[in-house]
């Protein structure tokens, strides 16, 4: 009985997806998709964080949750050249099959999205190509989205390619923004329900 038990868990594990997640500070995002896939809530499993930022909280959320991270701040390699070769060749090594951007704020490198071809997911705090690209993060998104008096905004999930945020757009979802809305209460609202969203996408991208 039980070593059938353990043959089903192997079995299982075997067609779970293997995914990273790069993020770089606070990782809500990260401990969701972790959960979900410890509860069976997606078909996956994460087999390591990358961050590039040693003082970021999602590191303690990682040690909290028992996920491996690596350490990547790109000022200790020589070149970016040589960041992006150790970022695919250790993303290759660990046999992932999905990297999941989640809150990570540097540019990921032209080897590994050739190696991970449509494998490279991220959510943006935006209906992009609206209040995407370079400068476009955080609240100063959500800043030029009340400046310019827009009546919607959302969370995009999409594909990445060599550009910030440019890459083919997976699922949006559309909210509100109100006249009265200051970047602190839309990001509020928004991040209420972003983790459920990307999740959510990320399930039916699994399946
Ligand atoms: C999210 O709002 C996401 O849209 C953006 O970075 C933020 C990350 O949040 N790309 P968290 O670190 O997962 O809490």
């Amino acid at each position: 009985m039980e070593s059938s038990k353990k043959a089903q868990a192997t079995e299982k594990s075997k067609t779970r997806n293997r995914i990273a997640i790069f993020s770089s500070h606070n990782g809500s995002n990260f401990q969701k998709i972790v959960q979900a896939c410890e509860e069976g809530n997606l078909n996956a499993q994460v087999v390591k964080l990358y961050c590039n930022n040693q003082d970021a909280y999602v590191l303690e959320r990682a040690k909290d949750l028992s996920i491996p991270s690596v350490l990547i701040p790109q000022s200790q390699w020589n070149s970016f050249v040589d960041w992006d070769q150790f970022v695919s060749s250790d993303l290759i090594e660990s046999q992932v099959q999905w990297v999941v951007l989640a809150g990570f704020m540097k540019k990921i490198g032209p080897k590994t999205i050739q190696a991970f071809e449509n494998k490279i997911i991220n959510t943006h705090p935006s209906l992009l190509p609206k209040y995407g690209g370079v400068g476009m993060y955080g609240h100063k998104v959500h800043e030029a989205v009340i400046a310019n008096k827009e009546t919607q905004s959302g969370i995009t999930v999409h594909y990445v390619s060599e550009n910030f945020d440019e890459g083919p757009v997976i699922a949006q979802k559309v909210i509100e923004v109100y006249g009265d809305d200051t970047a602190n209460s839309l990001s509020e609202r928004l991040k209420a329900i972003e983790n459920d969203f990307f999740m959510q996408t990320l399930k039916q991208v699994f399946e």
